[in-house]
Parts: C-alpha cells; sequence; structure tokens
C-alpha cells in the first residue's frame, strides 16, 4: 500500500532493452535491485554517439541507489587525450568515492593492438576499468585463474636465516594462480567480437571483457545492467553466462543493433545457428 508521496512499486522487468535517458529510468526502480552493472561511458568528445550527451553525477547517484548492498559497479573508461590527458576516469573515480561507493580497485583494460599512435608520447594502449563497490566488499568475487609455469613438489628458494646461507626447502607449487587486475584483449574484429552489426557502433568493448567481469563479480540468476549499452555487449554476455539482463541507450539506432545481436545469441542457445 502506498502513502503520501511514494511511488508505486515498479515491478522491474528483466531481458530487455529500455530506449531513452537512463537517468530517468533507473529513477524509476526500487533501490537495491542490481547485482552488477557493467558499462563504459562516452569519452570525452572521443566519439560523436549520435549526438547525445550524458548526465555523470545523476548517472552515479543513481547506480549507487539502485545497486544490492555488496553489488558491483564497473565502469569502463578512457579519455581525451590531444592537449595533454584529460584524467576523467580519475575525477570520475574520486566522484564515486566522495558519494558513498568503495573504490575496491582500479583494473586496466590493455589493448594488445591499438591503432591510435602519438608522436610525442608512447602509444597509449590502456583504459581504466574501475572496480566500485556498495556498503562494503563485493558480495561476489569469483577469482579468474590462469595456469602457473611451473608445477607440483620442487625445490624453492628460501629466504636467508639468521646464519646467512640461503636454504631451499621442497615445496608445492600450485597449479593455477588468481590473475592480475590487468587484461589484455585484442581489439577489432575477431578481438573485440564476431558480431559484424556491433560494428555499426562507434565504440564497442570487447565481448570476453564484459564476460569476464560478470563471472568475476556476478552468479548465474543475477541481475545485470548495462545504462550506456550501445551494441548490447554486456547484456548478451549476461544471456550467454546464464544472467539476467537490462540494457538502456539513449540512441535508437543502437538499441537496435543490441536487439539484433541478442537475437543471435538466443540462436545460438537453441542451437539454431
Ligand atoms: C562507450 S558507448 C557503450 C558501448 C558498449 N559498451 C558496447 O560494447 O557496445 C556509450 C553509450 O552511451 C550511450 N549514452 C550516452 N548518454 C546516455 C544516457 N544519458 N542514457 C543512456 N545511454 C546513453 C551512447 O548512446 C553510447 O551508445
Amino acid at each position: 500500500m502506498q502513502t503520501g508521496d511514494a511511488k508505486p512499486d515498479v515491478l522491474l522487468e528483466t531481458d530487455q532493452f529500455y530506449r531513452g535517458n537512463c537517468v530517468p529510468v533507473m529513477a524509476d526502480w526500487p533501490p537495491d535491485c542490481i547485482d552488477l552493472t557493467v558499462t563504459s561511458p562516452p569519452y570525452d568528445t572521443l566519439r560523436d554517439y549520435a549526438g547525445y550527451s550524458f548526465d555523470f553525477a545523476g548517472i552515479a547517484s543513481e547506480l549507487l541507489r539502485v545497486t544490492k548492498p555488496g553489488g558491483v559497479v564497473v565502469w569502463v573508461v578512457g579519455e581525451k587525450i590531444n592537449g595533454g590527458r584529460s584524467l576523467t576516469g580519475f575525477r570520475q573515480a574520486i566522484h564515486f568515492q566522495d558519494i558513498g561507493f568503495v573504490v575496491h580497485d582500479v583494473m586496466i583494460y590493455q589493448k594488445k593492438n591499438t591503432p591510435f599512435m602519438r608522436s610525442n608520447a608512447y602509444t597509449n594502449a590502456y583504459e581504466l576499468m574501475l572496480i566500485l563497490s556498495k556498503d562494503g566488499p563485493p558480495k561476489t568475487f569469483n577469482p579468474l585463474k590462469v595456469p602457473t609455469q611451473r608445477s607440483g613438489r620442487e625445490l624453492l628458494t628460501h629466504n636467508k636465516l639468521p646464519d646467512g646461507v640461503n636454504k631451499k626447502k621442497r615445496g608445492m607449487l600450485k597449479r593455477e594462480k588468481t590473475r592480475t587486475n590487468i587484461w589484455p584483449y585484442a581489439v577489432g574484429f575477431g578481438g573485440t567480437t564476431t558480431d559484424r552489426i556491433a560494428f555499426q557502433h562507434p565504440a564497442v568493448f570487447p565481448d570476453r571483457l564484459a564476460e569476464e567481469h560478470i563471472l568475476s563479480w556476478s552468479n548465474p540468476g543475477d541481475l545485470v545492467l548495462d545504462p550506456m549499452c550501445g551494441s548490447g555487449t554486456t547484456c548478451k554476455m549476461a544471456l550467454l553466462n546464464n544472467r539476467r539482463y537490462i540494457g538502456i541507450d539513449i540512441a535508437d539506432e543502437y538499441i537496435d543493433i543490441a536487439e539484433a545481436r541478442i537475437g543471435a545469441a538466443m540462436s545460438r542457445l537453441a542451437g539454431l545457428e
């Protein structure tokens, strides 16, 4: 039952896209309803996203409100470099912290191949991935592992003891270890994605980047949001990994691309392709 000025409860419809400005769209939702957001905002004036601008502070405060306690926001951000770096990602990280998010980590999205050369500086080959959590550390962390170079029992170098002799001891080397927070991806067709239609959007992030965050910070059945979903990469990878999703974009033409990608992914899941 509603009293006074309270908004009526809105049943959150999942596994769909919303067309519009994400700030008022999210403002209609109840608090604490999203497990994980994986998103990437427009980057300074680097690209023209069908002419739309965005309200960073409004998006940040709505994301804080709709994220569940212990939920995570992955914010992938590049910046303008000509004429000195804009430091947008750093400014945004500080703003997120100022409004109450925990800046759990600052990870690096390393681009293994990048065409953006600078004549007077080293070629920029990374973007920041801010890992923000609400009301404490992430409620879910499924660390991704990589194989170690060697494994099994072997002589390990031991620190020097007080007698000054560097003794070696037998120890067990593990088969795998947790990855570092620098994640490298090839970009372009085949690296970013093999969905040709995605490249009708000017700034797609890699399928695998979205997938690896989804696997790390959520569990099957969780609700994954991308409030600026562009070509729908996060939503597609959520679907393929048995999570529920919601995508929002202000540009109709990008939602059309996202819906086409989801349709193709559903056909793949149904074994039709
Ligand atoms: C960097 S792109 C996201 C690309 C996406 N990660 C992908 O893989 O395709 C940023 C997107 O934000 C959208 N956008 C900008 N302002 C918005 C707003 N206020 N609400 C919703 N979407 C917005 C743009 O239309 C653009 O598609």
